[in-house]
């Protein structure tokens, strides 16, 4: 031990950090404590506490004590500097040769400061370096192995701190845009409300005019085949729109007994012309063994309707899209996978493909995946995505299998 100081002392500064850290008081003043603690327990002339900013990737003072302004602004220090000269987290780098370190970066203005010898304690988590600690003294002075144990303890305790504090913040930022997501899909709500009676009435107009035409045609005229496409295919904007309206004021799903592979054939059914146009091959691979579930047929049909179109955008003529089923009757679930060969998504923006109105198709509103998203969570299910760019990507939808009445599962499955 040090003649300079006592072990009580050190216990007493230790114990003061510690207590910080552990009560409620936020980072910047666990911090502020560190660092005049330090200075306390080590006689020193100061202490500074760099933390990395990843955004900048800069090590940022945070805090700092004993130390004249005029130090503190003598200019940045670089980054790969700090990173390069501390090879080895969890060690006490002792500079003493202060003009000719090559971490001091200002030298002039440090002996001008009267600082003659130097501490860095670099504070790392799994050999990550997150901040640096540094502390000044006043001359220069052997150091015992209790002094470094005391400052080897204040850089892991601080770098703990550092780590939880990130951690929260993290997970706050993570809330946040959980909160602007739901922001956001209760003013698409809004809006959808808002144009759903304006799109609903001309609609009307076409189903009644094409389906009083239809009648009027006779039967194998080349009209009758182009008036039922118009027919079926306004239906189905008209149950789009209520899908949406529905999913918007988080109406309940109509849900039924179904098989998914069911719905999957329709979907496909429907955009099948469009694959064929763009030489788009889809491979089809449905279990056999497929259980029923309690799902809203229309809702499910326009979420893989849209995963299929999603897919189809993004792979080139004469790519290839696959679709499979699968039923996992241990753990009650059943999985959709639509896979393609196409773009991929950058890692940065896979976060951002489930946002209302986020598209990068030049005609696309941004909307299904958000309203795919709401109809599948209103489904108890969840929706995954796996993408390389350049590679491809693959969507996976799992839904639990339910029965209408628990006991008459078995029933519904016997009849799948
Ligand atoms: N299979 C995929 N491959 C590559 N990118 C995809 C894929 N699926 C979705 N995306 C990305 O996610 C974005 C959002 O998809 P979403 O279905 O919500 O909207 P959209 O397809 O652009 O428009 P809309 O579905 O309203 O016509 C797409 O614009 C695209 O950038
Ligand atoms: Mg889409």
């Amino acid at each position: 031990m040090s003649s300079s100081t006592s072990f009580e002392g050190y216990f007493n500064v230790i114990r003061n950090i510690i207590g910080a850290m552990h009560s409620l008081t936020g980072l910047q003043d666990v911090l502020d404590v560190v660092v005049t603690q330090s200075t306390r327990g080590l006689k020193a002339k100061g202490a500074l506490l760099r933390i990395l900013n990843k955004e900048t990737n800069r090590f940022e003072v945070r805090a700092a004590a004993g130390l004249g302004q005029r130090y503190l602004n003598k200019g940045p220090v670089t980054t790969e500097k700090i990173l390069s000269t501390l090879s080895e987290p969890g060690n006490v780098y002792i500079i003493t040769d202060i003009w000719n370190a090559p971490r001091i970066e200002y030298p002039q203005q440090t002996w001008d400061e009267g600082i003659r010898m130097i501490l860095d304690m670099p504070l790392a988590i799994d050999e990550h370096v997150t901040g640096l600690m540094r502390i000044y003294l006043t001359e220069q002075r052997e150091l015992s192995d209790d002094e470094l144990d005391f400052l080897k303890t204040i850089a892991m305790q601080c770098a703990c701190v550092i780590e939880r504090v990130h951690l929260i913040e993290s997970q706050r930022a993570h809330f946040t845009t959980l909160a602007t997501h739901m922001e956001k899909l209760s003013s698409l709500g809004r809006m959808a409300a808002g144009i759903a009676h304006e799109i609903n009435n001309p609609l009307g107009g076409i189903l009644l005019f094409s389906s009083n035409m239809v009648k009027k045609v006779p039967e194998g005229d080349p009209l009758e085949k182009g008036l039922k496409i118009i027919i079926r295919e306004t239906q189905r904007c008209k149950a789009i729109i209520q899908g949406l309206l529905e999913f918007a004021r988080h109406g309940k799903p109509q849900k039924a007994p179904a098989n998914i592979n069911d719905i999957v054939e329709t979907a496909l059914g429907i955009v099948e012309n469009q694959f064929y146009l763009r030489h788009v091959t889809v491979k089809k691979e449905l279990a056999q063994d497929m259980v029923k579930t309690l799902l809203d047929k229309n809702q499910i049909e326009q979420v893989v309707i849209n995963l299929l179109l999603n897919a189809l955008h993004a792979v080139e003529d004469h790519g290839r899209v696959t679709v499979s089923s699968s039923a996992d009757l241990l753990h009650n679930k059943i999985t959709v996978e639509i896979g393609d060969n196409g773009c991929g998504i950058p890692a940065e923006n896979v976060k951002k493909i489930f946002e209302p109105f986020y598209t990068t198709g030049a005609s696309g509103t941004g909307l299904g995946l958000s309203v795919s998203y709401g109809i599948i969570k209103n489904h108890e299910g969840d929706i995954d995505v796996f993408s390389e760019v350049a590679k491809g990507t693959r969507f996976t939808i799992q839904f639990p299998v339910l029965a209408e009445n628990p006991t008459e599962r078995m029933a519904h499955n016997e009849n799948a």
